[in-house]
């Protein structure tokens, strides 16, 4: 059935509705990526072109064994947030931010790219058809997963010549299962996550899949999460494959109590290409001038971080991510050292960002920045 407000869309609505009883249970405790609601909308791309989509009951898919995705990794995807405010309007986050990087991740894959326009509608008309699945207790929210992979049966190792896009949708709560709990990170010197000319700024599976062995092994180490080293000198912090990474200088020599204007945030610049372009990173580096902090995008070094945790410079550290919002850091180690950040409590400025960043989401505080998109 096609709908005027979606142009390129057929919806095709479940016939019947889950009970709002069992979806109250799921939205109570939603935890992370556990449950899905009840629709997507895919959109194929064959003969050179993006098709007419469908939003349709969420359910399997059926593939070949020789889907080339399957082998040959051509799949990226993104990971947005819908909010539903206390006065129950609907709002997404910065959409067009993932719908731009979401076709830029296409481009470096040779996949096609989804036009903004498309992206937006689909992702409206998910949202709209499954409103009721946005939860609305404090830090919970609907995590939309757009999804992009070769659908084409063939085992030649060239770019498909079909896709399929696939949008669904999650009611979630916090990331890590300990909530905003600091995260112990591990400074990886045996993996790295991606090299200069890679695909390290594309949000593809096999960056994913590549960090997983690091990831099993921080954790025999007790910690939750890696922080990866640039590929070719070992020696500059990157990311942490799903998250960025930002810490808080204050000058040397300072006191604990150092004013607002003179701490500095500080995160790895994009220029290398191995790091992701953040919607979150980019959010932090436009409020925490106007929270009156110093923002600095620069390399940092593993020596510089380890000297100003020993001055007392470092005085706090935090991972952002759409999923994981502003997640403070407990602690860094390596082979070679360990750092206790902030007592391994949750710094005042990382909690005054993330009120901030949480607040503008959740409609608790202006938002001068006009990222809110509404969904009526
Ligand atoms: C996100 O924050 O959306 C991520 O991509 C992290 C992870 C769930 C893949």
């Amino acid at each position: 059935m096609s709908r005027p407000e979606y142009p390129n869309l057929d919806i095709v609505p479940v016939a019947q509705r889950i009970a709002p009883e069992q979806r109250q249970r799921i939205l109570d405790n939603p935890q992370f990526g556990a449950f899905f609601s009840e629709h997507m909308v895919t959109i194929p791309w064959r003969q050179g072109v993006w098709q007419r989509g469908s939003l349709v009951p969420f359910g399997p898919l059926t593939l070949s064994p020789a889907t080339s995705s399957l082998h040959y990794g051509q799949a990226v995807f993104e990971g947005l947030k819908a909010y539903r405010h206390a006065d129950g309007r609907i709002f997404a986050f910065r959409p067009g931010m993932n719908a731009k990087r979401f076709a830029s991740s296409a481009r470096r894959l040779a996949m096609p790219e989804l036009p903004s326009e498309r992206f937006l509608e689909a992702m409206e008309a998910l949202v709209r058809e499954d409103r009721d699945w946005i939860p609305s207790a404090p830090e919970t929210s609907l995590y939309i997963r757009p999804l992009l992979f070769a659908t084409e049966a063939a085992l030649g190792v060239r770019p498909a010549n079909e896709y399929l896009l696939v949008m669904f949708s999650s009611p979630v709560g916090a990331y890590f299962p300990r909530g905003m709990a600091p995260v112990n990170l591990w400074i990886s010197t045996e993996h790295v996550r991606a090299a200069p000319f890679g695909t390290g700024a594309a949000k593809c599976a096999g960056n994913y899949a590549a960090s997983l062995e690091a990831q099993a092994l921080a954790k025999t180490m007790g910690c939750e999460q890696v922080l990866y080293l640039d590929a070719i000198q070992r020696k500059f912090v990157e990311e942490l494959g799903g998250m960025n990474f930002f810490m808080v200088l204050r000058p040397k020599g300072s006191s604990g109590s150092a004013p607002l204007q003179e701490l500095t945030l500080v995160t790895p610049d994009l220029s290398s290409g191995t790091l992701l372009a953040g919607v979150t990173r980019d959010s932090i580096l436009r409020l925490a001038p106007d929270l009156g902090y110093r923002v600095e995008e620069r390399p940092i070094s593993v020596d510089e971080l380890q000297e100003a945790a020993q001055d007392g410079s470092l005085c706090e550290a935090f991972a952002c991510g759409t999923a994981a919002v502003i997640t403070p850091i407990g602690s860094l180690a390596s082979a070679k050292m360990k750092v206790v950040l902030n007592g391994g409590k949750t710094g005042a400025v990382t909690q005054s960002l993330r009120d901030q960043l949480i607040g503008i989401q959740y409609g608790q505080r202006p938002d001068p920045y006009g990222w809110m998109y509404p969904i009526q």
